[in-house]
């Protein structure tokens, strides 16, 4: 019965020498070893809706003011992401959390820092990015009307679904070449795949040390190296959000309190730092708490944290070695670690081993405008 679980921990504790306890505590009360990567296995993708959806996602006339597309924030280049601490948002805003890097995207288990979408709904994320105010700001009309006005696209989209541009084509096509964006070549998979080479001394060590005495399995597991949950690190806000005392603090707070408003926060005028997943729970006991992050690619994915507030990764390993931040919720498994300044350099070498080829940074030529003749529509 589940409220015999901790007696029964405790007699056998009491009966046995310290070193049991130790061993019990060691996998950061995991019920098994947490297993950690390979990589997912690639989606599958319809060729022709992922080649629409990939000329759409550079293209800056899915955004209201025909200025903004996918690519300005999510650059290949900058490894999906800004290269970023904050993300500026939209012209005329400033967004107030960082934007994240896209690899293996498809495979994650829910989408936002604050776990607010689901990760089977790729369509849903999409629309979100291009019609909220803070990213794109599209009007789906418009922007269908736009696309029908290419004749490129039209066909496009004639052979990708049999129609012509409408909305829900439009989300659905980005979100298949999303699908498309993939960890490639990275040493940690290829080791977890059989090639014993693939990883040097420092790695190996950084890799023990990830599993062992860091604790960082304990969250960052599985395929994905996440667990798909959130949790309290304590990873503190940016300064240009809480406590800076410019204008553009401001402009950053609008943003979060508009997003706490539509998400029907409770009085959230009295709020001036990122909850996190409470805005989804709406439970106290979730303040502070955020997605774990899958660590693939993670060596050209920085600045680190839903508040970009980590540079390097050598800055990241120091954080956690340190206990984390304070807060309130905090995960009692992020303490100080005592890691040695060799270890800390070993983990660093192990989360690089996590890290593919930069992807092919290539801007597709995009076709142009083209009146369209009167009864064509
Ligand atoms: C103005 C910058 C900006 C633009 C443009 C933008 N995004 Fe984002 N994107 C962000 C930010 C910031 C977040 C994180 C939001 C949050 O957690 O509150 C995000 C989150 C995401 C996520 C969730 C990732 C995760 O694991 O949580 C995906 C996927 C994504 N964007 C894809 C896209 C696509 C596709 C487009 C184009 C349709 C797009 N974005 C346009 C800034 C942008
Ligand atoms: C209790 C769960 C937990 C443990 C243990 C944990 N992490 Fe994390 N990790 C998270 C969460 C949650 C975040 C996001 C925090 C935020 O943005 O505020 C994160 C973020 C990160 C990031 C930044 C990722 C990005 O894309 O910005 C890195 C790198 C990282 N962790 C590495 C580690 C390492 C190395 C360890 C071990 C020393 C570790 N983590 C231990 C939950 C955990």
């Amino acid at each position: 019965m589940h409220i015999n679980r901790p007696k029964t921990f405790a007699s056998r504790m009491n009966g046995s020498a310290a070193l049991l306890l130790v061993a019990l505590a060691l996998p950061a009360a995991a019920d098994e070893a947490p297993t950690l990567g390979p990589l997912p296995a690639a989606p599958k993708v319809n060729p022709d809706r992922a080649a629409l959806g990939r000329l759409l996602f550079f293209d800056a006339r899915m955004s209201g003011d025909a200025g903004v597309s996918c690519s300005t924030c999510h650059d290949p280049a900058k490894g999906w992401g800004d290269g970023q601490a904050l993300s500026d948002g939209y012209p005329g805003v400033l967004y107030f959390r960082n934007a994240p890097d896209l690899f293996n995207v498809a495979s994650r288990n829910t989408f936002m820092w604050d776990a607010r979408l689901d990760g089977n709904d790729l369509g849903t994320l999409v629309r979100d990015m291009l019609v909220e105010a803070h990213t794109m700001n599209l009007d789906s009309r418009l922007g269908q009307e736009r696309l029908k006005q290419v004749p490129e696209y039209v066909e496009m989209f004639k052979k990708a679904y049999g129609s012509d541009p409408y909305g829900g084509k439009m989300y659905g096509a980005i979100g298949e070449f999303l699908k498309t964006i993939r960890t490639k070549n990275a040493p940690f998979d290829k080791y977890q795949n059989g090639d014993q080479t693939a990883l040097n001394e420092p790695a190996l060590r950084g890799l023990a040390l990830f599993t062992g005495k860091a604790g960082c399995a304990a969250c960052h597991s599985g395929p994905m190296l996440s667990d798909g949950d959130v949790h309290a690190t304590g990873a503190p806000d940016n300064p240009e959000l809480i406590t800076a005392t410019t204008e553009e603090a401001a402009q950053r707070q609008i943003t979060l309190l508009r997003h706490y408003a539509t998400q029907g926060v409770p009085n959230y005028m009295n709020l001036r730092s990122d909850v996190g997943n409470y805005v989804v729970t709406k439970d106290e006991a979730s303040i502070g708490k955020f997605a774990t992050p899958s660590l693939w690619d993670i060596g050209q994915t920085g600045p680190y944290m839903h508040s970009g507030v980590y540079t390097t990764l050598g800055d990241v390993v120091s954080f956690y070695n340190d206990g984390g931040g304070s807060v309130a919720n905090k995960d009692r498994r992020i303490k100080p670690l005592g890691l040695s300044a060799q270890d800390q350099s070993d983990l660093v070498a192990f989360l690089q081993s996590l890290t593919g080829d930069a992807p092919d940074a290539g801007v597709p030529q995009l076709p142009d405008y083209q009146l369209r003749q009167a009864g064509q529509n």
